[in-house]
């Protein structure tokens, strides 16, 4: 039995509105966004059917975690916080570097597939603000010339 499985087995005897449920809709989006690399309509349907909350319920929740992809990111992401405490210390700044180094938009893939770069609200990191998720680990503080030289690390393939 995977881990949907067992969740769905473990809500079977709650309410449709139990809080619950709603409650683990968040780890079994991350659960099957570990699998499937992010969460398409399919993928959202199928976790309505596991929770019992509705396709809207699940949307609006993924939307709220920057830490879940409605669409596939890159091979390699960079989430930098731009949340009041590293915008107090800069981020702001370095999401335009972002954007001026990489050449596209935030949110875009690199040509070759190797890099996101995504805006996220509070990582929970404010002690290294200005603070960033690199592939779901913590860095910083970082500068201009520090995330640079990690975008063009990344943007290789390493
Ligand atoms: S405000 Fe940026 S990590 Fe908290």
């Amino acid at each position: 039995m995977n881990t949907l499985e067992v969740l769905q087995k473990n809500l079977a005897h709650l309410s449709r509105t139990h809080p619950k449920r709603r409650a683990a809709a968040v780890p079994a989006m991350q659960n099957l966004q570990a699998e499937l690399g992010y969460l398409d309509d399919m993928a959202i349907t199928k976790l309505a059917q596991i929770t019992g909350l509705s396709t809207t319920e699940l949307e609006e929740l993924a939307t709220f975690y920057s830490l879940i992809y409605r669409r596939p990111p890159g091979r390699h992401v960079v989430q930098i916080c731009d949340s009041v405490c590293c915008n107090m210390r800069g981020a702001d700044q370095l999401l335009e570097s972002a954007e001026k180094y990489l050449h596209r938009p935030l949110g875009a893939i690199t040509p070759n597939g190797a890099l996101s770069v995504l805006p996220s609200i509070c990582l929970g990191l404010c002690d290294k603000a200005p603070a960033a998720l690199v592939d779901g680990e913590a860095l910083g503080p970082l500068n201009n010339v520090s995330l640079e030289a990690l975008l063009q690390r990344l943007q290789k393939g390493d």
